[in-house]
């Protein structure tokens, strides 16, 4: 483990105040809050998204790009769409200086502050699982998508589509892609013999979603099974980007989100 770094003065960052350092090839972030200073990485572990620019409130400083929440007390996940804690570190404060010692997630983190060390619960990599997709799961892996169920017959229309579409499974968040608001538009396009193409936009959770060929497959899979549909064309859309209040009520309700 690396030694403390003395990084900052106390009285040079507001309370509540943020101030971004670089250390030892990290980006981190310093938090001043209720007269304690926290450290995080700067980085969310959803996708990235530069925690240091977005809202604090209280020890929940969320992620600007997509909503997930992080205590910084701790680094611990508190809201999806991140399902992976990310990094603490170890801070004391003596004499108004703040001292930073990085933590490479091998050791528990602690918090030292002025003087007195306060032992956290939990490692800096522990894994957020809500309880409801831990009893689906039922294992940190994640499983393949399920085969699709058995076509719904009836007359070909948007409404049916969004139905049939239900049975595409995100295999991170196990909630259907319909209820985690990932169909952005539907179009259909009548062509000869009755039938017609079907176009799709869809987005995913986050750009780099390892699932999304597998959610494309298992979508045009559903699709082409309806005896009135002819060509399937499945389009990623990233703008607007996906944000969690596009969920609907079930799947918060699954996802034990309130
Ligand atoms: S990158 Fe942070 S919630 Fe998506």
């Amino acid at each position: 483990m690396s030694e403390f770094q003395k990084v900052a003065r106390v009285e040079d960052i507001p309370d509540p105040g943020r101030e971004l350092l670089e250390l030892e090839d990290r980006i981190v972030v310093l938090l001043h809050v209720g007269g304690e200073i926290f450290c995080i990485d700067d980085v969310c572990t959803h996708d990235g998204g530069p925690l240091s620019d977005g809202p604090l409130e209280n020890y929940a400083i969320a992620c600007p790009r997509h909503g997930a929440k992080f205590d910084i007390r701790t680094g611990q996940v508190l809201s999806m769409p991140a399902t992976e804690n990310t990094v603490a570190h170890d801070v004391k404060v003596e004499n108004g200086d703040i001292f930073v010692r990085i933590n490479d997630g091998s050791q528990p983190m602690k918090v030292v502050s002025g003087g007195a060390t306060v032992s956290r619960s939990g490692s800096a990599h522990d894994s957020f699982r809500p309880d409801a997709v831990a009893s689906q799961s039922g294992s940190s892996e994640t499983p393949a998508i399920p085969p699709p169920a058995p076509v719904s017959s009836g007359e070909l229309s948007e409404d049916l589509i969004r139905e049939e579409l239900k049975k595409v499974i995100d295999p991170e968040l196990f909630v259907n892609i319909v209820d985690l608001g990932l169909i952005y538009n539907v179009n259909l396009v009548p062509v000869e013999e009755g039938k017609s193409n079907v176009k799709i936009d869809m987005t995913m959770t986050s750009p780099m979603c390892p699932a999304g060929p597998q959610m494309i497959a298992n979508s045009k899979q559903v699709l082409t099974q309806l005896p009135k549909v002819g060509e399937v064309e499945v389009k990623i859309v990233l703008d607007p980007p996906w944000t969690p209040d596009r969920m609907t009520e079930d799947a918060r309700d699954q996802l034990g989100i309130f």
